[in-house]
């Protein structure tokens, strides 16, 4: 008997940016928020991801910045199902009927408007970077997709009617209220450079190379599907990168703190502050299990999370529900008797890491 491959769990890693693209591919497993990706209830039982695997692979493929993961087990299959599931990915996707959102009804899929800002513009520098062998990179498919469903059909039908006026009105605007030449040219280079240099990021290389496309695309009347929601969407991914150290107050504060003492001042900016015996520690706020964000109950002694329920101790340790492993930690050190901490860097307890000194102060 043949055999195929389904997914039995799928998750969301810590870093999602919120591009909407994996609820565009699968809305009934993805649910994208203010903040975060969630998988919804449903999506938690294996008998409901089993059917569903085609549209959370394709949902992985299409992430930019790869957070959604899944675990697949092989179940016994008729041979013609089998050929169907190893049929080659590209093939599969041109005959699937085209998904839609929920909130995206109209008849018109948000793929096609996109698709042809990205083909339609004269000598389309950027435009062609993102291609491969003349298919777009299913990525950024994905997210032009997104782009445009948030607006929905409606918005982009609208959009398509009054970008003649919104070109004419940007040409009749001060130069100094459009996008910075400097910028675009920025933007194009850096799409050029990530094509040529294949260890940059992916995420680089899609937020700069879809940036430009849209771009140029409305500079030549072509962006008209993708129009403002889409330079809306993009640009944050470009240009505002959050410093990854954070200045947390003076190391005083922390010593006076008694052990298992936690401090949320800065968890608007992902961090717990927390006390141990012997040193302090900077947890990430993210939980381990679907990166829902946990509360701190004091009178419990404990980090709730509302999603699904794990709970973790005042250090970090995960104690209850489905969370696999403990909060994270992130580098953390002292400057001039500031305590900072840095969270382009993490410590994994079930690594090991927690006992790297760069992962606690000692007092
Ligand atoms: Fe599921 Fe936290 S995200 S328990």
């Amino acid at each position: 008997m043949a055999t195929k491959d389904v997914v039995t769990k799928v998750w969301i890693d810590p870093g999602c940016i919120v591009c909407d693209a994996c609820e565009t591919t699968a809305p009934d497993v993805f649910d994208v928020t203010d903040d975060t990706c969630l998988i919804r209830p449903d999506a938690l039982n294996p008998d409901f991801t089993k059917p569903r695997t085609q549209d959370i692979i394709d949902a992985a493929l299409e992430c930019p910045v790869d957070v959604i993961k899944y675990d697949t087990a092989a179940v016994e299959v008729s041979d013609e199902e089998a050929a169907a599931a190893t049929a080659p990915a590209e093939a599969k996707k041109v005959d699937a009927p085209d998904k839609k959102a929920p909130h995206a009804p109209a008849a018109k899929t948000p793929a096609e408007p996109a698709k042809a800002a990205a083909t339609k513009s004269p000598e389309p520098v950027a435009a062609k970077s993102v291609e491969k062998d003349g298919t777009l990179d299913p990525a950024i498919a994905a997210l032009l997709r997104a782009a445009t469903a948030r607006g929905g059909n409606a918005g982009i039908e609208r959009q398509a009617r009054d970008v003649p006026a919104a070109i004419a009105e940007m040409s009749r605007k001060d130069p100094k209220d459009l996008p910075p030449d400097a910028r675009q040219a920025l933007i194009v280079e850096a799409a050029r450079k990530s094509k040529q240099d294949p260890s940059a990021s992916r995420r680089q290389f899609i937020s700069s190379a879809a940036l430009a496309t849209g771009w140029i695309a409305l500079g030549t009347g072509t962006g008209v599907a993708a129009g403002p929601a889409f330079m809306r969407f993009m640009m944050p991914n470009v240009l505002e990168e959050p410093d990854p150290r954070v200045r947390v107050g003076k190391i005083q504060r922390y010593l006076e703190m008694n052990p298992g003492d936690v401090n949320e001042d800065f968890k608007p900016q992902g961090i717990w502050m927390v006390r141990e015996e012997d040193r302090i520690a900077a947890l990430n706020i993210i939980c381990t299990h679907l990166g829902c964000i946990p509360n701190w109950l004091p009178n419990d002694r404990k980090f709730k999370c509302p999603c699904h329920g794990s709970g973790f101790k005042p250090d970090g340790i995960n104690f209850e529900g489905p969370a696999p492993r403990p909060l994270e930690r992130f580098r953390i050190f002292v400057e001039d008797g500031i305590v900072v901490v840095d969270k382009s860097r993490k410590f994994q307890h079930e690594l090991g890491q927690w006992e790297q000194p760069a992962s606690y102060i000692g007092v």
